[in-house]
C-alpha cells in the first residue's frame, strides 16, 4: 500500500501525525504499508513556490492513494489566485481526475448531544452525499473579470456540465445506494438552470438501469431546508460540484461536528485522495486542540475504497466508537463543562484502542 501524505497547513501537520500512528500500528502487524510525503497548499508554496508542485505531482501520482491533512491560511490571502493554497486542493483533484467525492455524514450516539439540532432530530443519522469535484462552476470555462458596456468591473463564472460527467458521478450515487439503504436523491436546481436541467433528464436516464433504487429529485434550496428540518429522510444524495460543497458543510453540522467527518475523492478505477473535510483551523493551529477523527476516518476510507480493506476500515472505526464511548473528546466536541482532550491525547487512545 504505497500512500502520499500531504499534511498541508494550520492543523494539517497534527492531525495528520496522528493518523500516521495508525499506519505505524498496522505496519508493525505486519501490513506492508509505504509513506512518501509531499507538500501541498500554503506550504507546498513556501518551499516550492507552488501549491501544487511537480515534485507532489509525481509523488501523488506514483501513490495508491493520497492522505491529505488540511490547507489555506491567513498568511495566504493576499497571493494571486493562482498561487493560493485552495489551488493546490483543486489542482490535484483535477490532475488525478478524481471525480467522485464520498462525504459521508454519521452521527455517533455519544455526540447526539453536539449537534446544533435536537437529539429526535438528528439520532441515527446516516448520510452519504455524492459531490461531484472535477466539473462545474469550480472549472467551467470561460471565466475572469472584465469591463462591460458601461464600463462596470465585472466578475464572471461557468457553470458547466457534459454529459458523460453528469452520467458518471450518477452512476456513483446509484452504486453506492444499492450498497446502503437504496434511495437516492438527486440535488438540482431544475427549475432555473440549463446546467441542471441536463443533470436532471440525465441522472432520470439511468434510472431504469437500477430497478431497485427509489430516485428522487430536489432543489438545491428545498435540500438545504430539508437536511435540517428532516435530515432522516436522505440516504444518499448525489450533486454537483458547488451545491455538494456547499450542502456538504451543512450536513456535518448534523453529525455533531465537522471535526468528525472524512472524505474520499476517486477517480474511476479507486485510486483516492482521503482528507478530512474541515479546513486548516489556522485559528487553532499548533496549539494540541483539533480534532485528528476526521483524519483517522479518512484512513478507514481508504482502507475500505483503495485497498478493499474492509477489515482495517472497520477496525479504524470501532476504535474511534471506543474513544468517544470512553469519554474522550477534543474542544469541538465536548459538552459544556466537559473534560476536554488534546489532539496528541487522542490520537494516543485511538492507538490503544485499535491494538485491542
Ligand atoms: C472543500 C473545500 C474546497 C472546495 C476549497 C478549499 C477549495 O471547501 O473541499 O469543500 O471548495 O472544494
Ligand atoms: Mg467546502
Amino acid at each position: 500500500m504505497k500512500i502520499a501524505v500531504l499534511a498541508g497547513d494550520g492543523i494539517g501537520p497534527e492531525i495528520v501525525a496522528e493518523a500516521i500512528k495508525i499506519f505505524d500500528v498496522l505496519r508493525a502487524e505486519g501490513e506492508t504499508i509505504e509513506i512518501e510525503r509531499a507538500h501541498l497548499g500554503g506550504a507546498a508554496h513556501d518551499a516550492e513556490g507552488h501549491p501544487y508542485p511537480p515534485s507532489t505531482q509525481r509523488i501523488a501520482g506514483a501513490a495508491d492513494a493520497v492522505l491529505l491533512g488540511a490547507v489555506g491560511g491567513p498568511q495566504y490571502d493576499s497571493l494571486p489566485r493562482a498561487m493560493r493554497p485552495e489551488q493546490g486542493i483543486l489542482g490535484i483533484r483535477k490532475d488525478l481526475q478524481l471525480f467522485a467525492n464520498l462525504r459521508p455524514a454519521l452521527l455517533y450516539p455519544e455526540l447526539a448531544g453536539a449537534s446544533s439540532l435536537k437529539p429526535e432530530i438528528v439520532a441515527g443519522l446516516d448520510l452519504m452525499i455524492i459531490r461531484e469535484l472535477t466539473g462545474d462552476i469550480y472549472f467551467g470555462q470561460p471565466r475572469g473579470r472584465r469591463t462591460n458596456a458601461q464600463g462596470d468591473d465585472e466578475g464572471f463564472d461557468t457553470m458547466l456540465y457534459a454529459r458523460p460527467e453528469i452520467e458518471r458521478i450518477a452512476r456513483v450515487g446509484f452504486a453506492t445506494a444499492m450498497k446502503r439503504g437504496r434511495k437516492l436523491c438527486s440535488v438540482d436546481k431544475a427549475n432555473v438552470l440549463d446546467t441542471s436541467i441536463l443533470w436532471r433528464e440525465v441522472v432520470t436516464g439511468l434510472a431504469h438501469e437500477y430497478p431497485e433504487v427509489q430516485l428522487s429529485h430536489m432543489y438545491v434550496d428545498n435540500a438545504a431546508m430539508q437536511l435540517v428540518r428532516a435530515p432522516k429522510q436522505f440516504d444518499v444524495i448525489v450533486t454537483g460540484n458547488i451545491f455538494g460543497d456547499i450542502l456538504s458543510d451543512e450536513a456535518s453540522m448534523l453529525a455533531g461536528s465537522i471535526g468528525m467527518l472524512p472524505s474520499a475523492s476517486l477517480d474511476a478505477r479507486g485510486k483516492g485522495l482521503y482528507e478530512p473535510i474541515h479546513g486548516s483551523a489556522p485559528d487553532i493551529a499548533g496549539t494540541n486542540k483539533a480534532n485528528p477523527l476526521a483524519t483517522v476516518l479518512s484512513v478507514g476510507m481508504m482502507f475500505r475504497y483503495t485497498f478493499g480493506r474492509a477489515d482495517l476500515a472497520a477496525r479504524i472505526e470501532a476504535a474511534v466508537r471506543r474513544v468517544l464511548a470512553a469519554g474522550l473528546r477534543t474542544g469541538d466536541i465536548a459538552a459544556p463543562g466537559e473534560a476536554v482532550t488534546g489532539t496528541r491525547e487522542m490520537g494516543d487512545a485511538l492507538v490503544a484502542a485499535l491494538r485491542k
